[in-house]
């Protein structure tokens, strides 16, 4: 068993209670999102706390890290004083494997490239406590899934699509590096608390619709800042008959839309999915306190007066949806999408599908593709793109290898990548003949911004289900509705697809020889970590400085950076992951994604000291070896994306002083914080035009920094006039802490030594 039963027991022993108390407190009956966050308060409410406004303590019951991520929250955990974490928590080796030839190979490279990585995490993850997952041995929300959630329960994870774990009702967020080591250092974790949606499923899914549609569905409708700042909460008879992995599939991409997490409610597909995960008490003790796990009744009775928003879509009327390019928020029915494919003139031709990922490889997912794969030989069909299977994890891919599923993605030329994260990440080394062709494809995956797969940004991404990623691969075409349109096979009949079918669950059961799991020492005491100082993988940390005290004033302009500015423009993944353990030589990535509004450029900005325009992470150089800081300027929505922790400690690193813009997504938003920088917003969003290329700035008011009183930005122009404009921030009392300590590492270090 690797997961702990006592936590779960102690934790479903006391939310009985802890329901019954926050009743009482709200003076209401409560949605299932606030049954968990009640009883996950650090510190017993007296008084309830405003949604979208009040900063909360939490104490979440499991933190999980994935090995880009968990390398710089681990280096950090280092230094905080503690023997072991105060928390289960896990490490998942999935993020560092590149897909190139197949999985066995694939595997084989990344185990000797990445040597060093891999065996720092095993042993400090031994002598920490913490399960470690290795190599191969899956993708950490689908291992996650499989092994730690559990409903009712509340879980962090160093990963933005961390909330997959809502599929078997636990409140999962992902977080930066910093605030794990928060949790496993056993300190409180903060959030500001979530506003609710309410999604309410009617209907029931059939045909070629499948949960990967709700939320693409959702996605056109909220769009990619629509859920920032809330926790969306699934019910229904539509969500009841959906199966747990389906759940997952929409709680994972609930990051798209920005949200803090999704969660479904408990139900039997959640049963069934314990059960058939080796999970069978847990069920029991699930199914002894249901009515917990589930909204009061009156909040399904009459949702809007529960919810901040409530959105109602029936399943039984659904068409699958293809999203995208560029963006996992432009939406389109596969009723429309052949003609939006003809009008905006993006290449018809579909050269690569991928199926699988952490979002999408579920028994269900794959036997239902796996169903067209079949009738594709069956009908004497020849597959026109390449094609490839990701698994979620070991124990989904012997399973699916057994049942002989992965034989028959074999006969239509399917390659099987490993267990891991691969082209999703950009962890790919696409065979492309010309990289500055335009180019489509398309993936089962959650995420499609320029570049996020294969690095080229001629290459136009979609995103859909398992199931219309298959079909297309057959087509080879991106204008090919399978619902409607025929296919010419290789004796020149015409031929139609037939309606996907598969199980929820394996009715042989699941099976695996080696799941990969590494349970740490008893007693860690022994076990030595070692970091070579010549590694340029791995770096130990030093301390960041504390505020000097005084208003920032002579800061230099680095970049003002025009749309849309992701965590993957800041810090950009792909061949930079390897240096994700290393603080000095990641920084050389900080922003050189990002636009330069001032000449549209990427990764050239001018240097104020001589004039000249140069890559960012250069320029930032040059102002650091002078002494002098600087501020970054962005747009709306600046860091949405991944919750890496990098995209915060490399400007730190490299001295940038403030990022000032028009709204935050809120990992950044809070990443910035706890490294001890200033995240600031334009009081009057109109001001970012005010921001001229040769801007010196100050930023007055320090002194008197406090929650809710925004500070002064005077922006120095060349020609000698200046504007003196309002920004707001969102910093309460123990984040100012943070920024005048230097970072939120500091402080914890400090109460440790005290
Ligand atoms: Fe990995 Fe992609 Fe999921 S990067 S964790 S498979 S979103």
């Amino acid at each position: 068993m690797v997961f702990d039963i006592e936590m779960i027991k102690k934790v479903y022993a006391a939310l009985p209670g802890k329901v019954e108390a926050t009743r009482k407190l709200l003076g209401r009956p409560l949605t299932l999102a606030e049954k968990i966050l009640y009883a996950h308060l650090f510190n017993p409410a007296t008084t309830p706390y405003e949604r979208g406004k009040s900063y909360v303590e939490f104490a979440p019951d499991r933190v999980a890290m994935q090995d880009a991520t968990a390398q710089m929250a681990l280096l950090q955990f280092m230094t905080c004083g503690r023997d072991k974490v105060a928390v289960p928590s896990t490490v998942h080796c999935d993020h560092l494997i590149q897909a190139k030839t197949g999985a066995q190979e694939d595997l084989a490279t990344a185990l000797d490239t990445n040597k060093e990585v891999y065996e720092f995490l095993s042993s400090i993850s031994n002598k920490y406590g913490i399960g470690f997952w290795k190599p191969g041995a899956g993708i950490i929300h689908q291992v996650v899934l499989e092994n730690y959630a559990f409903p009712g329960g509340m879980m962090i994870g160093t990963d933005s699509h961390t909330p997959n774990a809502g599929g078997l009702g636990m409140l999962a967020i992902g977080v930066g590096g910093a605030d794990a080591v928060d949790v496993m250092a056993g300190l409180a974790w903060e959030l500001k608390m979530p506003k609710l949606i309410g999604v309410k499923l009617t209907g029931k899914m059939s045909g070629w619709t499948s949960a990967k549609d709700v939320i693409l569905k959702v996605a056109g409708i909220l769009t990619v800042k629509g859920g920032t700042g809330c926790i969306v909460e699934y019910f229904g008879e539509g969500a009841d008959s959906m199966s747990a992995t389906g759940k997952g599939t929409i709680c994972n991409m609930g990051a798209e839309i920005g949200a803090t997490c999704s969660v479904f409610t408990y139900d039997d597909k959640m049963a069934a999915y314990l059960k058939a995960t080796g999970r069978t008490e847990v069920a029991a003790m699930a199914d002894a306190i249901k009515d917990h796990l589930r909204p009061d009744a009156e909040v399904y009775a009459d949702p809007s007066k529960y919810y901040d928003q409530v959105i109602e879509i029936n399943l039984s009327e659904l068409e699958p949806h293809v999203n995208g390019p560029f963006t996992p928020d432009l939406a389109w029915p596969i009723s429309k999408f052949a003609q939006a494919v003809k009008e905006n003139n993006w290449p018809e031709k579909l050269e690569v599908a991928l199926i699988g990922s952490c979002t999408n490889s579920s028994y269900e997912d794959i036997t239902r593709s796996a169903s067209l794969a079949k009738q594709a030989i069956d009908k004497h069909l020849e597959v026109k793109s390449e094609f490839t299977i990701t698994p979620g994890s070991e124990l989904v891919r012997f399973t699916i290898e057994r049942d002989g599923l992965l034989n028959t993605f074999d006969q239509i030329g399917g390659v099987v990548l490993a267990n891991a994260c691969g082209p999703c990440i950009g962890q790919w080394a696409r065979h492309i003949d010309d990289p500055n062709r335009k180019n489509s494809i398309i993936t089962s995956f959650n995420r499609n911004f320029a570049k996020r797969n294969d690095g080229l940004a001629a290459t136009h991404a979609f995103v859909a289900s398992p199931e219309i990623v298959t079909a297309l691969a057959i087509a080879g075409d991106l204008t090919f509705n399978p619902l409607t349109d025929k296919l010419k096979n290789k004796d020149g009949q015409e031929v139609m697809l037939d309606e996907p079918t598969g199980f929820e669950l394996p009715s042989k059961g699941f099976d695996v020889e080696d799941a990969g799991y590494q349970a740490p020492a008893v007693d860690g005491s022994g076990v030595q970590v070692v970091v070579s100082p010549e590694s340029d993988r791995l770096q130990l940390l030093s301390p960041f400085a504390p505020w000097e005290g005084t208003d920032l004033k002579g800061l230099k302009l680095l970049i003002k950076a025009k749309g849309k500015c992701t965590t993957d423009h800041i810090s950009m993944a792909g061949p930079w992951l390897k240096y994700r353990g290393h603080l000095d030589n990641i920084s050389n990535n900080m922003l050189i994604g990002a636009v330069n509004a001032f000449n549209d450029k990427t990764d050239s900005v001018k240097n104020q000291l001589n004039g000249e325009y140069g890559p960012v992470p250069a320029t930032q150089r040059a102002y650091k070896a002078a002494g002098i800081g600087s501020v970054v300027v962005g747009d709306e929505n600046y860091g949405e994306g991944s919750s890496r922790e990098h995209a915060a400690m490399e400007p730190r690193h490299l001295g940038v002083r403030a990022i000032l813009v028009k709204s935050f997504a809120r990992i950044h938003e809070t990443n910035l914080k706890k490294q001890g920088m200033l995240a600031l917003t334009f009081a009057d969003k109109e001001d970012y035009e005010k921001v001229q290329e040769d801007d010196v700035i100050d930023i007055v008011g320090l002194n008197e920094f406090a929650p809710g009183k925004p500070l002064t930005v005077v922006l120095n122009h060349k020609n000698g006039s200046s504007d003196e404009i309002t920004v707001n921030h969102t910093y309460n009392e123990q984040q100012i802490e943070w920024f005048k300590a230097g970072g939120a590492l500091n402080v914890i270090r400090s109460q440790f030594a005290a």
